[in-house]
């Protein structure tokens, strides 16, 4: 059996060795046709995910079920229970990034739904919002995988990141939300490569695809330091989404954590 390329010259050389016997009725094949044909049979597997341009026929469905089959990093393929996609409105104004799942996320396949996802619902339901009207999905979509019976949870590496960070800019380019929140510097890192300590970055606006993006702490940093100052830098930075987005600010939001600054 002829391989792929040349079964595609051989018919080439047969429509225009037709060509040349029936003149002016071309054959209705390009050669760019052709060029196509042979080099899409025989491109090896894409080892990445496709990324958004050119994706006119994407869809958030699609993203979730490539990202539920995903073997890109296999340790985090065998170490997770299940991935974990994203949440809320896919047409949010408004979407968060935080940085990976951890144990509660990998157990109920939902981003921040642990101790850290509870205060960031709290800081959501502050803003006079709910978690339905915003998206939330993370830069990894599987638990990064820690030694057997240790505790707690590990930053992605490097290379965990960049594989796993097209499925989060297809979810971006689809939703297309008006304002984006980094929770946390690995957010950061992995959205636009800011590495700065996030003390350097809140507050400050970035922009990620033409999208206003605005750095601010990961709620288990509040968790671990709750001192009443960390918790109003965070609220600032809220109230800078908010006016934004062109939101209603009370004079009681406002006044969150006022007396802490
Ligand atoms: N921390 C994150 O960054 N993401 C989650 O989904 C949970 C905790």
């Amino acid at each position: 059996m002829k391989s792929l390329p040349d079964a595609a010259a051989l018919l080439e050389q047969t429509l225009l060795a037709r060509r040349d016997l029936l003149g002016d009725v071309r054959p209705n094949v390009s050669r760019e046709a052709l060029q196509r044909f042979t080099s899409v049979r025989t491109a090896p597997q894409a080892a990445a995910p496709a990324t958004a341009p050119g994706r006119n026929a994407d869809t958030l469905a699609a993203i979730q079920e490539e990202v539920r089959t995903c073997r890109l990093c296999e340790h985090l393929a065998a170490s997770r229970t299940q991935t974990v996609f994203g949440v809320g409105n896919p047409q949010a104004d408004l979407m968060f990034v935080g940085e990976a799942p951890g144990a509660d996320e990998d157990r109920l396949g939902e981003p921040f739904v642990g101790r850290a996802g509870e205060l960031l619902t709290k800081i959501i339901q502050a803003m006079g919002l709910s978690r339905d009207d915003v998206y939330i999905a993370n830069v990894l979509k599987c638990r990064p995988d820690m030694p057997k019976g240790a505790p707690g949870n590990r930053p992605p590496t490097p290379q965990e990141m960049e594989r796993c960070l097209p499925y989060l800019r297809r979810q971006i380019a689809l939703i297309r939300p008006r304002v984006l929140v980094a929770l946390g510097k690995t957010a950061m890192v992995g959205l636009v490569g800011a590495d700065e300590p996030m003390g350097a970055m809140r507050g400050r606006w970035f922009s990620f695809e033409g999208i206003p993006l605005l750095p601010t702490y990961h709620p288990s940093y509040l968790l671990r330091n709750g001192a009443p100052a960390e918790k109003r830098k965070v609220w600032e930075d809220m109230l800078l989404v908010m006016e934004k987005l062109g939101l209603t600010i009370s004079e009681k939001q406002r006044g969150f954590f006022r007396s802490a600054a």
